[in-house]
């Protein structure tokens, strides 16, 4: 079996994490901030805020920008449903506008139509590690005076037009979950080049209250204060100095990732039956995911062929807008974002990551080969 997804976790992981345990401090201490400190040096921000999930950092992220009940934020319905989910836990409305063909992403021009009065903020998302038109994307919110928070889960590594993923927005969300291109099994993070936005996320992930207990039990004990009503999303020591470890090696890992990807490219181009995600030029993508595009007629029995062969697979994704809840909820029917639908209807994703060897590569592509033949 090749799995779609294995997580790096080697020597250096374990014996970071057991140095951790042996500390005695488990929960957030100082190694969240270390690992903090060093992801806005990664990503080029001057603040990180860490949380336990991609999902908590865009709850927080839009609420330290004032959105709730009555905003719209206007998003891609082709993503992952944390996305539009974080947007209801704040009481707003996702407004969808469709995608690209081309980079699967938001198409700026169609945000711009979507904008109403309610407007507040727009979350795009940087699909696969494929960065989004940024400057655009930003020129329409500060015509609009929009916030701009990035979903870019996918894209820690990813830039367009020498700009990174987290360099235009007001925020930036990233995901650590387990099969994320660094991990920590659950976590995420936002980063921010506005203090105030940074001072906030530290209080809104922990009920509001004014210092965390790293401060708390440092110094000379003073009364704390809850200032504004808060969530319970912060990080752990635990999962800080796994991530420690695989920035580190991000580039590594990238390297394995945009070579397995080249690998999949040359097999797949002069096949008929299948079509693939191809990366934007000036662009670096943080290769999250490699898709494949098949008749939507032939989809899932594909899926279930590979499966049977012993390749794990994966659809990413189901365009959110047909899903049960938001169709029963917002009246979404078929034809709503053709775009998003056409892709949801065809996609696959394969196997992607550095412990991937180039015998299991080849062993999936014959397979993709075949079966998408037969
Ligand atoms: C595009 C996108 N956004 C947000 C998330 C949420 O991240 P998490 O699973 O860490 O909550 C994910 C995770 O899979 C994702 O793929």
């Amino acid at each position: 079996m090749i799995p779609i997804a294995k997580p790096i976790i080697g020597e250096n992981e374990i014996n970071a994490v057991t140095a951790v345990l042996r500390s005695g401090v488990v929960a957030q201490g100082r190694k969240v901030e270390e690992f903090e400190r060093a992801f806005a040096d990664f990503i080029g921000t001057k603040y990180a805020v860490a949380v336990n999930s991609g999902t908590a950092a865009l709850h927080i992220a839009l609420l330290a920008h004032g959105i709730g009940e009555r905003d719209e934020v206007i998003t891609s319905p082709f993503t992952f449903i944390a996305t539009a989910n974080s947007i209801l836990f704040t009481g707003a409305r996702p407004v969808f506008a469709d995608i690209e063909e081309e980079s699967f992403n938001i198409v700026p021009d169609s945000i711009t139509e979507k904008i109403t009065p309610r407007t507040k903020a727009i979350m795009p998302v940087h699909l696969y590690g494929q960065m989004c038109d940024m400057r655009k994307i930003r020129e329409i919110a500060d015509k609009h005076h929009l916030a701009v928070i990035e979903d870019a889960a996918h894209a820690i590594e990813a830039s367009r037009d020498g700009i990174r993923s987290g360099g235009l927005g007001d925020a930036a969300c990233f995901s650590f979950y387990a099969t994320k291109n660094i991990t920590s099994g659950e976590g995420g993070a936002v980063s921010t080049n506005n203090e105030e936005i940074a001072e906030k996320l530290k209080k809104l992930r922990l009920h509001g209250m004014s210092e965390g207990a790293a401060d708390r039990y440092s110094k000379r004990y003073e009364h704390w204060d809850m200032e504004m009503l808060g969530w319970k999303c912060n990080m752990s020591s635990i999962q800080a100095a796994l991530l420690l470890d695989q920035l580190e090696n991000v580039e590594k890992y990238w390297q394995r990732r945009e070579e397995i990807c080249h690998i999949y490219e040359e097999a797949f181009k002069d096949c008929l039956n299948l079509n693939y995600f191809r990366v934007l030029p000036n662009s670096k993508s943080a290769r999250h995911m490699f898709t494949i595009l098949v008749s939507p007629e032939k989809r899932d029995n594909i899926l279930w062929q590979l499966q049977a062969k012993g390749i794990g697979v994966a659809v990413n994704y189901r365009a959110i807008h047909l899903l049960t809840y938001y169709r029963q909820t917002y009246g979404y029917e078929r034809g709503s974002f053709p775009v998003a639908e056409r892709i949801g209807d065809s996609t696959i994703t394969l196997p992607l990551y550095p412990k991937l060897s180039n015998e299991e590569v080849q062993y999936v592509i014959k397979v993709v080969k075949d079966v998408t033949t037969s």
